[in-house]
């Protein structure tokens, strides 16, 4: 395809993402024999030794937010304790939603909303969008009889707003970004309509982790009375403390007049185990749309407030959990740390030639360069054992830190690598990864053709 031979890549995946795949160890039917705890377990055990070094080692950028004992055996004992429970029963559970409306009101309190602000705890960043994304499409259909909705957002905001408008038949429309990689608000106001339900933007977003104008895209949205939807969900746990840990920082939450919905994910800087965000909305006018309610089902009354059936109380209580034993000023600590550690970074590579940051950003730090090739420092990078995450548009790569980074030498050995991978670079030994052709392909190609692409490679990871 244009150049690029499928089997070829799949052959370069194959190490890094099916490392495991041999006949003797697959499973493809089920023994007819249980195999018994201890063969399960020591499996695990293989995996998760093996698995958890980059991370613990503080390599990873974003994925494992905080990581530490004791609060990992701590979370084993509420598994304990709460492993049974479902959230589509709050007869026989009715603690679940005891906790999943602190943690609303516990969130809402950071975002300084009001006693009219409703909202759930949804499965992670993406359900909470989807859940925002519908509730707009139904609340103007309903009260404006809009019937081919839009949102505006920005180029950066997070595919989870592209695949709510492929789920929910919602048209999106991309707006681009200003010299500081924010939302560019004159484009906004541009390519507003009379179907545009909802604006977008991210505090901060994940590729360059830089903060669009939300005083400013709100202004636009109340104007128009439509919605203006906040993406905290990677910033939500940290936004709140920046002040009080001794950044500047803007205005961006209900505070802001036309600020309308919030996503926040208790399972990133919120340091809950995964499977928890919180969504949150101005006023129940918003929320009852969100809900899906029966109550003429021959099994019942039905009801959910989120896209699933049956939820697990664990995420819930584990949130709940989380945000008591933090407090904020144990948040509060965490993001200094997290910043701090940010600062230094930033700093240090405005000293390495050739190399720089794109946009103003805290904690998401971004690289990039006018100079060099930059997929090639991110495979210098990858080769001393480094996750980072690839960017496109302009190329790059970013590391998103975390509580791993703020551990001892950690952001000093960051540094150090990417001023020796930088000069192997510029030495000329560096050879291009199997990722970069892939990222070279994306900028170039249709995005139709590179979507189709993609779910191939999906499928081949799905499949035996
Ligand atoms: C800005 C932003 N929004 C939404 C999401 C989606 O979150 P999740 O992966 O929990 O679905 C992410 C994930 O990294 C994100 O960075």
């Amino acid at each position: 395809m244009n150049g690029i031979d499928f089997g070829s890549v799949l052959n370069e995946l194959q190490k890094d993402l099916k490392p495991y795949d041999s006949p003797e160890s697959n499973f493809v039917r089920m023994p007819d024999k249980g195999l018994g705890e201890d063969f399960l377990l020591n499996t695990l055990s293989g995996f998760a030794k093996k698995e958890s070094q980059s991370w613990k080692e503080g390599k990873v950028s974003g994925a494992v937010y905080y990581g530490d004992e004791p609060l990992l055996s701590f979370y084993e004992k509420l598994y304990h304790l709460v492993s049974q429970t479902n959230a589509l029963h709050p007869d026989v559970w009715p603690s679940i939603p005891k906790f999943e409306r602190e943690i609303v009101s516990m969130s809402s309190s950071l975002m300084h909303g009001d006693d009219g602000v409703r909202g759930a705890v949804s499965s992670g960043g993406t359900e909470s969008i989807l859940l925002a994304m519908k509730t707009y499409r139904d609340f103007f259909r309903k009260k404006r009889g809009i019937t081919e909705p839009e949102i505006v957002l920005p180029s950066t905001a997070h595919p989870s707003f592209l695949k709510a408008c492929e789920y929910f038949s919602i048209k999106p429309v991309i707006v681009g970004l200003d010299e500081n990689y924010r939302a560019d608000v004159a484009m906004v106001k541009e390519l507003m309509s009379g179907n545009t339900v909802a604006i977008v933007g991210s505090m901060p977003n994940f590729p360059f982790g830089t903060f669009d104008p939300i005083e400013e895209l709100a202004e636009v949205a109340e104007d128009k009375k439509i919605g203006m939807h906040v993406d905290a969900c990677l910033g939500g746990f940290m936004d709140p403390f920046v002040r009080d840990a001794g950044y500047d920082f803007p205005d961006f939450d209900f505070s802001v007049s036309g600020v309308t919905s919030i996503s926040m994910d208790t399972h990133k800087y919120g340091y809950a185990p995964k499977g928890t965000s919180v969504v949150l909305y101005r006023n129940g006018d918003y929320f009852q749309n969100q809900i899906y309610a029966t109550a003429s089902w021959q099994g019942g009354i039905y009801f959910t407030p989120t896209l699933l059936g049956s939820r697990p109380g664990y995420p819930i209580v584990a949130a709940w959990a989380a945000m008591l034993l933090m407090g904020r000023n144990g948040y509060t600590q965490e993001a200094k740390k997290i910043l701090d550690a940010g600062d230094y970074i930033k700093k240090s590579i405005e000293k390495i030639p050739g190399l720089k940051y794109i946009g103003n950003p805290l904690w998401v730090i971004a690289i990039s360069s006018g100079e060099f090739d930059p997929y090639l420092v991110w495979e210098a990078m990858s080769k001393r054992g480094w996750m980072l995450n690839g960017l496109s548009n302009p190329a790059g790569f970013h590391i998103a830190l975390t509580h791993r980074h703020t551990l001892e030498d950690v952001k000093e050995k960051f540094v150090i690598d990417l001023s020796g991978a930088v000069d192997s670079v510029k030495k000329g030994s560096v050879k291009a990864s199997s990722m970069a052709p892939i990222y070279g392909m994306a900028s170039v190609l249709p995005k139709e053709s590179t979507d189709v692409f993609l779910k191939s490679v999906v499928e081949w990871l799905y499949s035996h």
